[in-house]
């Protein structure tokens, strides 16, 4: 692990320090224990009532888990047919694309890209509008494959993507690898964030928090501010109720629920 990451890593239970255990995982000093799988710590809080059901999948898989590159398909949060058609993916040539990456576009980059699924010949990394610095900390809040922590990491950001889904944040660090970008990626919760306070320049969430309930929103948000240095920024989208798009699909629905 890297170095600077140990150096702002906190236990999400107690946010106190923590250290190497000696089976490869980290401990805190109240004895609370995450393991690391390929690289990733894995810290989610067990008791917590988890967002998603896929945070489950991937503290288990977590506990099961072996070095040998597995693609964690249980814990994307995709149909069966997805599923399919990623280990097909995988399994035929090697592709320029993450087998992974190719169905998850879909989910993070919107409508306009599912006709891409299982087509994409590049990774759709967006522009990023952040001033260039060198070795600022950006925490990505629901990073899913990672597209903004390299738009972040090529501004010159120290990079933490942070997501509950093990499938998805072993997608991002294969990526960045495949990319030659340096991130680091954390399985956790936005609720519980496990980082040291005021350790983070550049706050960024994209397409999360809507989401979350109300009272998580605002559990995530106190997190936020704990996280972030005094002159720190932050910078959050999601969909506003009564903005074009909302009220587009909210007339298809004629204001009925989901
Ligand atoms: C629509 S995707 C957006 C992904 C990414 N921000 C992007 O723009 O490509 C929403 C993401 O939020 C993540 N998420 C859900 N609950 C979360 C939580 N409690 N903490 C952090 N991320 C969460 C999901 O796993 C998923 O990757
Ligand atoms: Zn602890």
């Amino acid at each position: 692990m890297m170095d600077w990451l140990l150096e702002i890593l906190a236990c999400p239970r107690h946010r106190t320090a923590l250290s190497a255990s000696g089976d490869g995982g980290l401990t805190c000093s109240n004895g609370c224990h995450f393991p690391i799988v390929d690289e990733v710590p894995v810290m989610l809080l067990e008791e917590a009532q988890q967002t998603m059901d896929l945070a489950h999948v991937s503290m288990r898989k977590a506990k099961e888990a072996t070095m040998d590159g597995r693609l964690y398909v249980e814990s994307l949060g995709l149909s069966d047919a997805e599923k399919r058609g990623i280990l097909d993916f995988a399994s035929g040539q090697p592709q320029a694309i993450d087998p992974v990456v190719s169905f998850l576009v879909s989910a993070t980059n919107g409508i306009a890209y599912k006709h891409q699924i299982g087509r994409l010949k590049d990774y759709p990394i967006p522009m990023l509008r952040i001033p260039r610095t060198v070795g600022k900390v950006f925490l990505d809040i629901g990073c899913n494959w990672g597209r903004w922590c390299v738009a972040a990491a090529r501004n010159g950001y120290k990079v933490v993507g942070i997501d509950p889904s093990l499938g998805a944040i072993m997608a991002a660090k294969r990526v960045a690898k495949q990319l030659g970008i340096q991130a680091a990626f954390i399985v956790g919760d936005a609720r519980f964030l496990p980082l040291r306070s005021s350790v983070v320049d550049y706050v960024f969430s994209y397409s999360v928090l809507q989401h979350l309930s109300r009272e998580n929103v605002a559990v995530v948000v106190s997190e936020i501010a704990r996280v972030l240095r005094v002159d720190g920024t932050c910078r959050v989208q999601m969909p506003t109720k009564f903005g074009v798009r909302c009220v587009y699909h909210q007339l298809r629905r004629r204001f009925r629920d989901g």
